[in-house]
This record gives structure tokens, sequence and C-alpha cells, in this order.
């Protein structure tokens, strides 16, 4: 798909669709609209009047122009009540703009930038905003259909008025375009199946990541990670057949301060089946996308290898499947973590903090003193926050904030919970150090403070993406199936630690 920027009257655009807004509740169009209206002999007005037209967000209306425009078609977005525009409903818009299109067997279109001039959003942000959420909106995955529903769209060109400054909005249109692919990479390797989706085809595709951008990659075996004492890793690994991999992405943006780093680690478990403490059918169906976390860290380091933040950014992710069989381990085994510490198995099943264990000492051992993790941990937070927030968890007030903030300004929600001291009791063992259950009130909490209890001294924040890795319904920007969350925040946070 190919983004193009025009400047321009869209009124005057030959094209096979285009696309203008109009706000909730307002009686006649503005801007683009007005003028399309106005061609059209007041057919935008009298669909306002009539009430087909309401202007809320997610509707869109089709109007065939017959002749009266260049174009064939004229599509007519609701963009919500103007006081709540945002650059999050610019992107949504976009998103469900472009799938609308598509479902006319559309294969080119263009647009207004959604919200720019009249809606007060800057036209650069709003560029950004719409190639990011155009992107994301079209995503599909379909490789595995023999025939696809419907073409796929070829084209799209972003319409600016004249002296928007045409060159600085095509650069944030192409960094729009880096941030959804990041987006699209994540969710290709969430929806993938587990069959295809193997610990060795997640580093195979954080290889190719590191290929493309001249990333430097590591990425370690069996062997290694036992020479390096991860006996908590191997321990979840050692059910399964399929080798593991801890891959390890290094990004250099800024070699002379080393100090000035950040280290993004991701669960990738490609398949949870519980272990011996086996899940049930329905809790084992949706097990595929338990890589996701990881997936985002491959994601969001292609993305930062692009646009180059002036940072270090260390990615990491432990892939292994999680199994049982004869050679599985057993509740009541006890595994020793890179950092000499034991760890009693309470559940063969709370396998995230067993591999994170190790990620995080492994990022330690690296010297990182910023970290982060993404993870697919808990049914727990589902309950807290179902599939529109997640959760977040730390041990440094100011690091903490910076994850949250970050989330805000891309438009994907983080809600912290607490992780007070008083916790830890749940989760101590008789005869080890810890062990990796607590008790089912907080579990969301101990999963994340059990990870928490390897980062020793750096400042350390987790993201439980259980609930919004993945989408059971179509919405805006972003498709059924895998969301590629949290790539966006990982990328605007390290831009946002490049610029302190
Ligand atoms: N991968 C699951 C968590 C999960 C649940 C992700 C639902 C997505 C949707 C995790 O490994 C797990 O099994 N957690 C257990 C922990 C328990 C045994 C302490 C859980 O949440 O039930
Ligand atoms: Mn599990
Ligand atoms: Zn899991």
């Amino acid at each position: 798909m190919d983004i193009r920027v025009v400047e321009g009257n869209i009124a005057e655009i030959e094209a096979s669709a285009v696309v203008v807004n109009i706000f909730e509740g307002v009686t006649e169009p503005g801007g683009a609209a007005a003028e399309i209206d106005k061609k059209l002999d007041g057919a935008i007005t009298a669909l306002v009047a009539d009430g087909e037209i309401k202007g809320k967000r997610g509707e869109f209306t089709l109007i065939h122009t017959l002749g009266r425009l260049p174009a064939t078609r004229v599509v007519v977005a609701g963009l919500g009540k103007s006081d709540d525009l945002t650059l999050d409903v610019v992107r949504g818009v976009a998103g469900g703009a472009g799938r609308f299109v598509r479902s006319k067997h559309v294969a080119s279109f263009a647009s207004v930038l959604h919200g720019a001039g009249a809606g007060g959003i800057d036209a650069e942000d709003c560029a950004q905003a719409m190639a990011e959420g155009t992107v994301m909106g079209l995503y599909r995955f379909d490789k595995y259909k023999s025939k696809s529903d419907t073409d796929p769209v070829e084209e799209i060109t972003l319409v600016t008025l004249s002296g928007d400054g045409i060159g600085q909005i095509e650069s944030r249109v192409e960094k729009g375009e880096i941030i959804a692919e990041a987006v699209a990479l994540c969710r290709d390797m969430s929806n993938e199946p587990a069959n295809t989706m193997t610990p060795t085809a997640m580093a195979e595709h954080a290889l190719e990541v590191a290929r493309d951008t001249g990333m430097e990659i590591e990425v370690l075996d069996r062997d290694k990670m036992a020479e390096l004492g991860m006996g908590s890793l191997l321990g979840v690994a050692q059910g399964s057949s399929e080798p593991p991999k801890l891959i390890v992405l290094k990004y250099h943006g800024d070699p002379d301060d080393e100090d000035n780093s950040l280290g993004i680690l991701g669960k990738g478990i490609t398949f949870d089946s519980g272990g011996l403490d086996i899940k049930g059918a329905a809790g084992m169906l949706t097990m595929k996308g338990d890589m996701a976390g990881g997936a985002s860290i491959i994601g969001a380091m292609g993305a930062i290898a692009r646009i180059k933040p002036k940072v270090n950014v260390v990615g990491i992710v432990p892939a292994t499947e999680n199994m049982p069989g004869g050679k599985a381990q057993r509740p009541g085994d006890v595994v020793r973590a890179m950092n000499g510490k034991t760890i009693e198995i309470g559940n063969t099943d709370a396998e995230g903090r067993l591999v994170l264990a190790d990620a995080v000492c492994y990022a330690r051992s690296l010297g990182l003193t910023r970290l982060v993790d993404v993870a697919t941990l808990t049914g727990a937070v589902v309950v807290a926050l179902g599939d529109l927030a997640i959760g977040a968890f730390g041990n440094n007030r100011e690091w903490t904030d910076r994850i949250i903030e970050a989330g805000a300004n891309v438009g994907e929600r983080i809600w912290e919970l607490p992780t007070y001291p008083e916790y830890q009791r749940q989760y101590r063992s008789d005869i080890a150090d810890i062990k990796n259950t607590g008790e089912r009130g907080g579990g969301a909490i101990t999963g994340a403070m059990i990870i928490g209890e390897f980062a020793d001294d750096a400042a350390w924040a987790h993201l439980d993406i259980a609930g919004t890795a993945k989408t059971s319904r179509n919405s805006g920007y972003t498709p059924k199936g895998a969301t590629g969350t949290p790539v966006r925040t990982l990328v605007e946070l390290a831009e946002s630690v490049s610029s302190s």
C-alpha cells in the first residue's frame, strides 16, 4: 500500500472515492465537505436533515456522485463531537474509513486530513495519525485464506490544504507508516498459529528485522542459556521439543553515552498449554497469542531502528513453549534463576514470570537500569481491566509515570495497580527464596511483583497485556485479532527517553 500526499482541493480530485468528514450535531458540513456538498446540490446537508448522517464516530455514509464530481464516490465519515476530537479519534476514523472503502471494492481513495484546520489539530500530527490509522485499520491476516473477500487497497492519497508544508507532512506520513508496519509485524507474529510461530520462527523474524535495519542481534540457544545459569527459563522450556531461544536485539542510538539506555523485554511463550498444570480447552484455545509481548518488542525495535532516536535500546525476548510431557517441569520443583535466586514451582502455568525472571537478570547483566517488560501474564488482569486498558506495575514512580504518559500520547490506555510490599507474603516459599504463585486475590499484582524481584535496583515497570493483546471485534484502527499493543507506546517511550 502506498500513501501519497498532494496539495489541493479534494472536490477537484479524480478518484474512485474521496473521504470527507462531519462533526456530530452540526446541521451543515464545513470545509471540504461543504464544497463537495455544493457540487452535489446539497446532498450531504439533505442527508443530515433526514437524520441518515449524524456525524457519530464510526458512521460512514456512501454517496455516489453520478458525474457531478471528478470522484466517483464520496464517503462522509463521522468524527463524533468536536469537543472530543483527539489524534486517537483521527486514527480511528482513518482506520474505519479504510475498511469501509475496501468493503465497497475500491482499491484507491483520497482523503482529507480529518480534524486538521477547522478541527484544530496540527496538520503534521494529523498526517502521521492518518497514516498510522489507515495502515493499522486496513491490516488483515489472510495468508491462510485461499481467497480474500475483497481486494487490498493499493493507494491512498492524503489531500492537504496548500501552505501546510508538504515536505514535513510527507516525512510524518512516513513515520506513521513505519510505526503502523511495526504494529503489523507484531500482529502477524501473534496471529500466526503456534505450529508455525515457534521460538525458532520468532528468532528468524527478529533476524530479519535486524538485517533490514542493520541492527545488532544475538540469539542464545539452550546451551548458552544453561551456561549463563538461566534455570528458570530452561525449566519452562524443558517440556517442549521446540528449542527455546533468547532473542537479544541491540539498537545503538547514542553510542557515546552507554548510560543513556533502555531495556524492553517481552514474554515469548509461543504456546501456553499450562504445562503439567494443564489448562482446560477453553483457556488453552487462544494461547498461541502468549508471545504477543515478545512480538511487540520485536516490532517496536524495528520501528526504533528506523526512526533512530538518540538512545540505546536493548530488546530481549525469552521465547519457548510451555508444554506437558515426560520431561516437563513438575509442580513442586525448584529452579534457580541466573542471579542465583531459587523459585519453587507452585504452578507450571505461571510460566511467564519464570521466563521473564531470567530475561530481567540478563538485562541487568548488560548493565541496563531502566526496564519495562510486556507480557500476557495473568487472567487476573483481564478480570480487573477487561480489554480496554493495559495493567501497569512498577518499582519507581517516575519511570512508571513516564510509561503511562507515553501510552496516553499514542492512545494506548495504561492503568496502574499497586505493588505494596505486603503482597510479597503471598509468594513466600517454605523451601526456596520465593515461589512462582500467590493467591487468587491480587493475582495480577503478585505475578508482576515476582518479575520485579529480579530487577534489583533498576527502575522497572511491567505491562500486563493479557486483556488487550487481542480483540474480538473490528473497531477503528484495530481489526479483530491481535491488536499489536503496546508497540506504539514502546516507540514513543524510546523517543521520550531520547529527548530528556
Ligand atoms: N498466559 C497466561 C495468562 C493469560 C490468561 C493470558 C488469559 C491471556 C489470557 C499465563 O501464563 C497463565 O496461565 N497465568 C495463570 C497464572 C496462575 C496459574 C497463577 C492465570 O492467570 O491463571
Ligand atoms: Mn500460563
Ligand atoms: Zn502464559
